[in-house]
């Protein structure tokens, strides 16, 4: 949910951002700009457009300059405009910032400083930052530091930003509050960025700056400083050489090479440290509730969980929507596990349950896949995906490797995670077969359904997930109206809307809810639906099988979701989308 990097050093600056702001371009994609300063000029370049078509047309990576800070948007206020385009300046000119979150208070304080005659030109609630630092150095002489410093009580939300001033040169000052900010020190050079993927092809030394913390980045070094202005040291920390990889290496999109790498997501997924897990177990096993919070993919991940924490561990759970679990605090307590499930790490909704949680003394067990995040420093247990960075907006790999975690704690539970492991250990052949056996058929189903308006996914118990998850991908990269459910939901309503042809997709792998999903599925079918059928054991009820390998019922989701994730993708092809970037969303959501 928008994305900012900032570089100074040697090296000409420009280049750089735009190549950390492609990195971050999973963040938002509206807008982009760059702010640079050289020879005491103060250089922006800004517009509308995913980040190639702004440099197309404004060459924002040949700005000239050694010291520069970047944006790239999703919009919250304002809409997508060259104008709301980020950096944002004083009234003259001589500052520049670049935004993540929102000032909540902004409408006060943008009438305060045009009752004192500032000049607005954008819609933007970040652009009274510039105007309050502005002031504090015009009227009070103040360094940038110490400006930024006395501005930050006053801004009232959640907010990263960055700056860099012609009257303070040769540095750039970064904040945060509630948004993620980190810091890279390299040979050649200081960097920050929204995600140490940024800047992760320079230097794998990541500092995260705390909230309520202040950074002064120098060619030559990272200073860090209290709310009160007090420096103190931090010490970097290592980036996972697999982070630092970004390409498509040869693929098409990255959803698809996501999706590709799944059989070696579980390998990695499967590297964990079992003691910790064990005593996750004993947390959760002792705890008189547990409750798993998520948004999106994440939160049908949970299902996953809650499934497998039953099933395998006796242990009931409940999944809560992040954004309405703050509701239901009045029922959490010490006695509480919350399982905050993120791939990200920073989901807004996510995060402000965890902190709700946390007051009243619930212990909070995080997983999650991007290092250094917000989710973490809330944590009193991290488990880490480790599947390396996932740029497709559309979750695919971390989906996966939820699911693999989720099989390891549930084991932990019975005290077999060693069973659990070698489990998995298979799992990496069983979902390349599930890759190979049905992409191409499924490039002609997609061709067949492109022009379909609804989808229905059904599936019973654990199945019932990968429904939900399956027909979230449709929608996030199709754009083609998907309803999942519980198999045994669709005659308490949905039925109505089943009419000849219309797809409904069956997940029924061979388990023990086999016969009672082929039933629902018959009901459908008796209204002329068109029957894809998910499964490893062929049914006269399907008009499209998509074959699956044989695994233990347990260990289903994992090649049952794969055909539904390369469905969504062809679809999104075969109706001439981009599945890498879908419209209005963004695949790190830090606003509420
Ligand atoms: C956004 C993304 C979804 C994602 C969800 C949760 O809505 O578009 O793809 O599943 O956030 O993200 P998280 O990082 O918390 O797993």
């Amino acid at each position: 949910m928008c994305g900012i990097v900032g570089y100074c050093g040697k090296e000409p600056a420009a280049p750089i951002i735009l190549e950390g702001l492609k990195c971050l371009e999973y963040r938002g994609y509206d807008s982009a700009g760059i702010a640079s300063i050289c020879d005491g000029e103060m250089l922006v370049k800004k517009d509308a457009g995913k980040i190639d078509e702004v440099e197309r047309k404004q060459g924002i990576g040949c700005l000239p300059g050694n010291i520069a800070i970047g944006h790239t948007r999703w919009a919250t206020h304002g809409a997508v405009t060259q104008a709301n385009a980020h950096p944002h300046s004083d009234c003259h000119g001589r500052l520049a910032v670049v935004h993540n979150g929102i000032i909540e208070n902004y409408q006060q304080l943008r009438q305060e400083l045009i009752d004192r005659g500032h000049h607005f030109t954008s819609e933007t609630d970040s652009e009274v930052i510039p105007h309050l630092i502005a002031e504090k150095m015009e009227g009070d002489s103040y360094s940038l530091e110490k400006a930024v410093l006395a501005v930050m009580p006053r801004l009232e939300g959640s907010y990263a930003f960055v700056t860099l001033a012609i009257d303070d040169p040769g540095k750039i000052v970064g904040a945060r509050k509630n948004n993620p900010l980190v810091v890279g020190s390299g040979s050649h050079g200081n960097y920050i960025g929204s995600d140490a993927l940024a800047f992760a092809r320079h230097t794998r030394k990541a500092i995260s700056l705390g909230d309520n913390e202040v950074v002064v980045m120098t060619p030559d070094k990272a200073e860090f400083f209290d709310a009160a202005g007090n420096a103190f040291s931090k010490q970097p920390r290592e980036l996972d050489e697999n982070w630092a990889n970004n390409c498509k290496d040869g693929y098409e999109h990255f959803t698809l090479k996501e999706i590709m790498e799944q059989p070696c997501a579980i390998d990695r997924a499967a590297l964990q440290d079992g003691k910790k897990f064990n005593s996750i177990a004993l947390d959760i096993l002792r705890a008189g509730q547990v409750v798993f919070t998520a948004c999106g993919t994440s939160r049908y991940a949970a299902l996953v969980g809650r499934y497998l924490f039953s099933r395998v561990g006796k242990k009931f759970s409940e999944v809560a929507n992040a954004s309405e679990f703050g509701y239901f605090v009045d029922s959490i307590d010490k006695n509480t596990v919350v399982i905050a499930v993120s791939q990200s790490g920073e989901t807004a909704d996510v995060i402000e349950g965890v902190w709700a949680a946390r007051d009243v003394g619930a212990k909070i067990v995080s997983i999650i896949n991007r290092p250094n995040s917000m989710l973490e420093e809330l944590s009193h247990h991290t488990i880490y995906l480790k599947c390396g960075p996932e740029v497709g907006v559309a979750a695919t790999k971390t989906f996966l490797s939820q699911v693999a975690v989720f099989y390891l704690l549930s084991f932990s539970l019975v005290n077999a995670f060693d069973e659990a492991v070698e489990h998995l250990g298979d799992m990496s052949g069983k979902v390349a077969e599930a890759i190979e056996c049905n992409n191409s058929n499924l490039i002609n189903l997609a061709q067949k359904l492109k022009d379909k308006n609804d989808f229905y996914y059904l599936g019973r118990g654990i199945n019932f997930s990968i429904a939900t998850e399956g027909a979230l991908k449709l929608k996030e990269v199709a754009y083609v109206h998907a309803e999942g459910m519980p198999a045994g939901e669709l005659k308490h309503g949905t039925l109505a809307l089943i009419e000849q042809g219309t797809p409904v997709v069956v997940v029924c792998p061979d388990d023990y809810t086999y016969g009672e999903t082929l039933s629902n599925a018959m009901e459908a079918k008796s209204r002329r639906a068109y029957i894809i059928g998910v499964s490893d054991r062929e049914s006269d009820i399907f008009d499209f099988w998509v074959e699956v390998p044989r695994v233990d019922e347990l260990l289903y989701p994992m090649v049952t979701i794969v055909p539904l994730q390369l469905l969504a993708y062809h679809m999104a092809l075969a109706r001439g989308y981009n599945p890498d970037k879908p419209r209005n969303l963004a695949k790190s959501v830090t606003v509420k």
